[in-house]
Parts: C-alpha cells; structure tokens; sequence
C-alpha cells in the first residue's frame, strides 16, 4: 500500500476552499432528476447533463474532486476525451462510487444494506487503471421508533469497513458515507443519538479492519431535526450539534469531513456549512462538502435539457461552486445566495 499517496490524495481533496461534487447517482435517481425537468433519462441525456458540469470553466477554483457512477466514468466528450481525462486536465480528481446500491436488510425488512464487496477487487483495480483516484460507498440509516437496530448498524459498518480496506490495498482513497436520513418528524436530539450510534460504531469497525485512518474521508450528515418535523433547529443549533456529535466520534487522524447535502434545500445546505465553519475553526479536521443535490439543483433548472441553456447552466453551477466553497471557508454571506440565484433564474 502506497500510505504516501493515499494520505495526499486524501488531504489534497479536503483542500482550503476546495470540496466535492457529487455527480454519482445511480441510474434510476438520476431517472428521477432528469423526469423533473421533463427530460427521459438515457446514456445520451444523463452524459449531456455530466457533461455541462464537468466542462463548466473555472469550476477547478472550487471542486478539487468529482465522484463519478460507473457509467460516466467509462463516457466521453463530445470531442472524444474521456470524462476521467477532462477532470485530470483541469487537476480535479476523479473518483467513483462503487457501491452497488441497498437492498432490504434481511430479517429486518424496513431497514438497508448496502451490496457490492462480491468483485470489489477487481473493479477497483480496473478503475484506478482508469485513473480513478478515490471511491465512494454509502449506507442509509432511516429513523423510526425502533430503528436503526444495532443489528444494521453492525453489518453495514463492517460492510463499509471492508471496502475501505479493500479501497486502500487498490491505492484509492475511500470515502466512507454513512448517511441518517433526515426524512421523518424527529427531533434534532434524535438525530444526534442515531448519527454519534452509527459513527462510533463504524469507527471501531474502520480501526478493527485495519483501514488507515489518515487516507480516508467521513462524509457523513449533518445532525438536523427531521425533515418534517415541528420547531426545527436553526443553522447555529444544528452546528453546533454536529460539531458536537463528530469530536465525540471521529479521531483527529482523519483529515477530512465532506457532508452530504441529503435534500436539505440548497440554500440551507450552504447556510448549515458555513455555520459549522465558521463555529469550527479549531476543529482537527476540514470541514468540506461533497454535495450532490446541493450544487445541481439550480443548474439543473437552468439547463432544462436545452441546449440553448448550457452556458446559463454552467454559469449558475459556477455560482453554487462559489458559494459552497465560501460556505466552507465560514466567509459565505446571504447576498451571495441572490446573486446566484439570479444567475439561476435568469
Ligand atoms: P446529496 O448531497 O444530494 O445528498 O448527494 C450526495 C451523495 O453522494 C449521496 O450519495
């Protein structure tokens, strides 16, 4: 195992100002974004729309690395460079999700476990071949009155401890994604039990496998009331939280935490960031982003599968980059947002 390279990769995409766009969704979520801007999902439509962000200019200011599904990662332009290639040109990163998605937990129907170690070796090898440099795999933990059981906790943990391990013997750095949905009605001191339950629990798994802590990423939740929920906690108290909540169970040797966006309203996710940052300064790692729908929502809309649009699109992704990354850096201020959304709704 290269510890070397896999300890720059990894700090290399926590980098200041820097954090992650997720453009990895599965064939049938992509399907679901696509369908809300009324356009049907195909190889052709789903590499139009990759595409347009990974060819928005200047994007290399704020994205140090892409996540790419096993099917864009294998795409090209339309002038014939590979997807991995357009990224490497610009110095982001390509990386890759490897997981093969949930599937119902067995003996406990209503909870998940995610597939995907049968073969994992090999696809890895052949991605990193293809110039992938990191991976990612994530697991969803829902809140119920019952759940999530110790029982999901344990599998999945050693689940995404395997491929960690696994990921690092490839040369490839694994970020791990544990995420507690923030779908339901609970309160924020919920959430914070579920998430501290599942870190700790996936932490002790990490270190019992072997994974080398200080070349792997945490790309967790951020600890929030639940969506639909009465009184939900502002940005400040949801901060601190989540602050709260990573001291008691991330060790300081891990470099990075890139939090998923995870349906919150763009808006939100921007504002919840930047609050985390600017209460974190001294925290002992960075406290980045690898968002998703956080950074696409906007251009999404903008673009609307016109081709016409592509420029306007790129330009309101730009500006979600741009502020995301200032939400990073805890300097994010509103009027930011009304620029960017003027760009996006222009
Ligand atoms: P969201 O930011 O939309 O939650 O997506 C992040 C992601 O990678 C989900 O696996």
């Amino acid at each position: 195992m290269n510890t070397h390279e896999l300890v720059r990769t990894a700090q290399a995409l926590v980098a200041r100002k820097k954090g992650i766009l997720a453009a990895d969704e599965s064939n049938p979520t992509i399907e679901k974004r696509l369908q809300s801007i009324n356009v049907v999902a195909t190889p052709e439509t789903r590499r139009a729309w990759r595409q347009l962000l990974l060819t928005t200019p200047g994007i290399n200011s704020f994205i140090s690395g892409v996540i790419l599904s096993d099917e864009t990662v294998r795409q090209k332009s339309d002038g014939g460079v590979s997807f991995v290639d357009v990224l490497a040109s610009q110095s982001i990163i390509p990386g890759v999700k490897v997981d093969k998605s949930t599937r119902p937990l067995a003996n406990s129907p209503e909870e998940s476990i995610t597939e995907g170690i049968d073969g994992l070796r090999e696809r890895l090898n052949d991605y990193r071949i293809m110039g992938a440099r990191f991976a990612k795999w994530r697991a969803v933990f829902t809140i119920g009155p019952h759940i999530p059981t110790s029982y999901c906790l344990d599998v999945n943990a050693q689940a995404m401890a395997r491929y960690a391990a696994i990921c690092q013997e490839a040369g490839i750095v694994p970020i791990v994604e544990p995420e507690v949905l923030m779908d339901g009605d609970h309160d924020i001191k919920r959430c914070f039990e579920v998430t501290e339950a599942t870190l700790y629990r996936m932490f002790d798994e990490l270190v019992g496998q072997r994974v080398l802590l200080e070349g792997m990423l945490l790309k967790p939740n951020m600890v929030l009331s639940g969506k639909s929920g009465a009184n939900r906690a502002g940005p400040d108290e949801a901060a601190e939280e989540t602050l709260r909540c990573l001291r008691r169970t991330v060790p300081a040797a891990v470099p990075g935490i890139v939090f998923l966006s995870g349906g919150q309203e763009d808006y939100e996710a921007t504002i919840n960031l930047n609050a985390i940052n600017r209460r974190g300064q001294d925290a002992p790692w960075q406290l980045s982003f690898s968002y998703g729908r956080g950074l696409q929502s906007t251009p999404l809309k903008a673009w609307g599968g016109d081709p016409n649009n592509v420029e306007r699109a790129q330009q309101s992704f730009q500006h979600r980059a741009q502020v995301t990354s200032a939400a990073r850096e805890g300097i994010y201020t509103p009027a930011m947002e009304k620029e960017t959304k003027a760009v996006g709704s222009r």
